[in-house]
């Protein structure tokens, strides 16, 4: 399969929530683990009310899937600090979980990526403003050796914060969504 090479503009983008008719057999990632979820589980789960897969489709092909669901953080050490001087004592504060992300092989490093965190990024301002409240995105970074496909690198771009620290298999992370002005 050859790489096309020019970055793709959400305009270009159609999202569907994944259903049963969806032909998922050609979705491929280095990541096996995150194809499996695809294919086994991301429908029964939305079924389960545990998580909603969207496909992003790109002229007819699947280029990457987002699973989101609820959260919470539970406020420790700096983060509580943080909230405390806000006058915020809450033990833990309410968040949107990017669950899982992934972009088709054949489509990295195409803006992809940037534009499903974006779309999360939206739908909580969109949850802020109509539905309930939601102060941060939170997600598991899966941790790879290969620099080129640790995912951490790519959230902290996007200006994602550790919330602790590990080495391997998830490492979490958030956004908080509101900025200081909006205080
Ligand atoms: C991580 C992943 C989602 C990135 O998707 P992508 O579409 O290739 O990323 P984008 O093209 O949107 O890249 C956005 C920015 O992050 C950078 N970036 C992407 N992957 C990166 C990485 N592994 N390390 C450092 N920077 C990275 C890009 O250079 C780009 O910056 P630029 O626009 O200034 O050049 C993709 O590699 C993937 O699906 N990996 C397998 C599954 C996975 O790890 N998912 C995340 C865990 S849930």
């Amino acid at each position: 399969m050859v790489h096309e090479k020019a970055r793709i503009n959400s305009e270009e983008i159609l999202i569907e929530k994944l259903t049963g008719k969806h032909n998922l057999t050609n979705f491929r990632s280095y990541e096996p683990e995150l194809v499996s979820f695809l294919i086994e589980d991301a429908l029964n789960n939305q079924k389960q009310n545990l998580s909603l897969t969207f496909l992003w489709l790109y002229k007819g092909r699947i280029t990457g899937y987002l699973t989101l669901l609820t959260d919470r953080i539970n406020l420790e050490g700096d983060l509580k600090e943080f909230f405390k001087e806000k006058d915020i004592h809450y033990k833990s504060l309410p968040a949107l979980k990017i669950g899982r992300l992934c972009v088709h092989d054949d489509f990295l490093r195409r803006g992809v990526g940037a534009l499903m965190v974006a779309s999360a990024i939206q739908i909580a301002n969109e949850i802020n403003q109509t539905k309930a409240g939601c102060r941060f995105v939170t997600l598991d970074a899966k941790r790879n050796p290969d620099k080129s496909k640790d995912s951490l690198h790519f959230y902290k771009r996007l200006n994602f914060k550790t919330l602790k620290e590990r080495k391997k298999g998830t490492t979490p992370m958030y956004l908080d969504i509101t900025s200081p002005n909006d205080n």
